[in-house]
């Protein structure tokens, strides 16, 4: 495989993720913006949220914090039957009436995301919340069986069909008093990326931090698109993306350096979870849609993503990868 890394590209992107990095820890340490104290949250007790990733990182913390407030979580996980049992013993130690739940599904794979969302529709669940986090980084280059680039598959193909399977139940579940939401946990990273509409799946050259960017973006475009979608059918439905901060978690498992600096550096994962509960939960998003949430605040998301006509383009090529796992769906316009 051709590499399509630039030493530019490379220089780029480490000075761009040291400045977030600086601004974060600032914000931080002058209590400029300070987690989830004193702010209001949805009534939750009873409501279910459905998690990507939920058994590592930011997703784990992330449900132990809904948990905390009364939520029943469902939890998509790829790991093994041990470590979700220590994982399931774990949180029911930490709050003994909760109920949570691990349910198998590989997002590398669409027909394992089509059977994990035909369970969820099957279980007759509501769906109040539902969180798109898991997510891969600077991955050797890998074609999942489906053909696809893996970090577009785990980070943005499988969670685009998983929304889309699932959006009846999630439209049935929010109400006007209450809407539902969907999160896409995206990253800073995506200013950097584009899409490379002509090589969507690199496979005339790869470089791993453009198709971890290109993933990225990606969340941010479909965001913004869907919850357009959404709002003009009148939809009790609200999207919007979030950059988590720079958090230290297995997620930097192809970063040489970030074993050496990232405990003592980095942020902890529950400082990630706590933008996504914001996200989530937040009283004061009751009316924000199609919006890039970062530290708290409603933040401009690159240029890029902001153009309508390539969100077309995007949401249009997504639909038709995506085909063959979506015959009998037709809650969602494949083509605008
Ligand atoms: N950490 C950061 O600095 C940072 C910054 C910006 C954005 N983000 C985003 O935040 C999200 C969570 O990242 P994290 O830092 O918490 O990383 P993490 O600790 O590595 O967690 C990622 C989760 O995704 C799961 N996952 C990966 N591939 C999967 C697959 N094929 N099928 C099912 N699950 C899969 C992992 O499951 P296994 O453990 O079973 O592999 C893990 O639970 C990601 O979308 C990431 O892009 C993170």
């Amino acid at each position: 495989m051709i590499s399509k890394c630039t030493f530019s590209e490379v220089f780029l992107l480490y000075v761009f993720s040291a400045w977030y990095w600086f601004v974060e820890f600032i914000n931080r340490i002058f209590w400029l913006k300070s987690g989830l104290s004193g702010q209001v949250f949805l009534r939750c007790e009873g409501r279910t949220a459905l998690i990507t990733g939920g058994t590592s990182g930011i997703g784990y913390e992330t449900v132990k914090k809904l948990l905390s407030f009364g939520m029943n979580v469902i939890i998509g996980s790829k790991s093994t039957a041990e470590e979700n049992e220590r994982c399931l013993q774990l949180l029911r130690s930490l709050y003994p009436k909760c109920k949570v739940e691990i349910w198998y599904v590989d997002l590398a794979s669409m027909d394992s995301v089509k059977s994990f969302a035909e369970k969820y529709v099957l279980s007759g669940l509501p769906l109040h919340v539902l969180i798109n986090n898991a997510g891969i980084m600077f991955a050797p280059f890998e074609l999942t069986k489906d053909g696809f680039e893996s970090h577009l598959a785990v980070n943005y193909l499988s969670h685009c069909l998983l929304t889309k399977l699932l959006l009846p139940r999630i439209k049935q579940s929010g109400s006007e008093k209450c809407k539902a939401r969907i999160v896409n946990v995206s990253s800073c990273l995506h200013f950097l990326g584009e899409v490379d509409f002509a090589d969507l799946h690199s496979l005339m050259g790869y470089c791993p931090h453009q198709s971890y960017e290109q993933s990225k973006l990606c969340q941010v475009m479909f965001t913004r698109t869907l919850n357009r979608y959404l709002k003009n059918s009148g939809c009790p439905v609200l999207v919007n993306c979030i950059h988590p901060g720079i958090i230290y978690s297995n997620l930097y498992q192809y970063v040489w350096w970030a074993k050496y600096v990232g405990p003592i550096f980095l942020q902890k994962p529950d400082k990630g979870a706590e933008v996504a509960v914001y996200a989530a939960l937040s009283a004061k998003l009751e009316t924000v849609g199609g919006k890039y949430i970062e530290e708290f605040s409603v933040t401009p998301s690159s240029k890029y993503s902001k153009d309508a006509t390539l969100q077309t383009r995007l949401w249009n090529e997504t639909w038709k990868m995506l085909q063959p796992w979506l015959e009998e769906v037709d809650d969602m316009p494949e083509e605008i």
